[in-house]
């Protein structure tokens, strides 16, 4: 049986992180690092892209699509936290637009939706948004 002073010791350093988390990124961040629903590779996509960004992590984003229009999209990716809140935040902003709106995206547009993110993490943002593109690019080059 587990010790429980430490349990608590434990539960204490999450709650801290979690907090922390919160003051320095702000709410819609937080709430989609804590909770990233579109994070998760997709079966069957209709197409797909991977990009490796300048600081060496992996985004791979998934569109499941019913004729021109996004009707699912899901992300994975290697990367720090900043990247699985953009990812997430990119897929949301993807869902039911056509792929044309979509392509249309920037990552002006996840930062936008997150309120900003320190200067080190902006470049997560535009993987982010590059690689969706990069799908609905390939998905026309067929
Ligand atoms: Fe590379 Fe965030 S640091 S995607």
């Amino acid at each position: 049986m587990q010790d429980k002073s430490f349990d608590d010791l434990v539960a204490n350093i999450q709650n801290e992180i979690l907090q922390q988390t919160e003051e320095e990124f702000g709410q819609a961040f937080f709430e989609r690092w804590n909770n990233p629903q579109f994070m998760q590779e997709m079966e069957y996509p209709d197409t797909s892209a991977s990009l490796t960004g300048s600081c060496g992590d992996t985004m791979q984003i998934f569109l499941k699509l019913e004729r021109d229009n996004i009707v699912d999209a899901s992300f994975f990716t290697s990367g720090c936290g900043a990247s699985i809140v953009c990812g997430n935040t990119a897929c949301e902003l993807a869902m039911h637009k056509s792929l044309e709106q979509a392509a249309a995206l920037e990552g002006e547009d996840v930062l936008e939706v997150l309120g900003g993110l320190p200067e080190e993490h902006q470049h997560c943002a535009h993987l982010a948004v590059q690689t969706l593109r990069e799908a609905i690019r390939s998905y026309w080059a067929i």
